[in-house]
């Protein structure tokens, strides 16, 4: 199946998640399981939340599927993680290896996104994937992955966490 066609079926299952999901809990639950399991080269996928109340803010790893990461809090002044959630821009890094903020989870990966989650216009945690494979994460798969950040925003804004 060509990528673009791949990436439009788990727009459309993602979306059908987010009307059925009871919480926005059960949807990142539900949402990281099917993106590892139907995007073949999302080979880490994870939320990171920020702690309500902590000061100064920390990121705490929630849903998550692949393997278990060193990182389960990361301060917003590390990591690409930190980078996303302090600017509230998606992060695209194609070869981590070249990149200084980047903490090591896996040593095969190769790439990662981070997408910042918004509700009421402030960030509040961030979806996360990382890739064994170098640039893995064109137009296509950001927009997919921002998707998904968007439908998680909007359920933390409808429903109860
Ligand atoms: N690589 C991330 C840390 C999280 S792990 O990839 C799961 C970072 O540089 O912030």
């Amino acid at each position: 199946m060509p990528v673009a066609d791949r990436v439009e079926e788990v727009r459309m299952q993602v979306n059908d998640l987010a009307k059925a999901a009871p919480t926005a809990r059960e949807l990142m639950q539900r949402m990281v399981k099917l993106l590892h399991e139907r995007m073949l080269k999302y080979n880490w996928v994870g939320f990171y939340m920020l702690e309500p109340g902590t000061q100064p803010p920390v990121l705490v790893l929630g849903a998550f599927e692949g393997a278990m990461t060193p990182h389960t809090r990361i301060p917003l002044n590390q990591g690409i993680c930190g980078a996303a959630a302090s600017s509230g821009q998606t992060v695209v890094v194609d070869d981590v290896s070249r990149d200084p903020r980047y903490l090591a989870c896996s040593l095969e990966t190769k790439s990662e996104i981070v997408v910042p989650i918004f509700v009421y216009g402030e960030v509040v945690g961030e979806l996360d994937i990382d890739s064994h494979f170098a640039a893995a994460f064109t137009r296509e798969h950001q927009e997919l992955v921002q998707h998904c950040a968007i439908l998680v925003g909007k359920k933390l804004e409808t429903s109860s966490r």
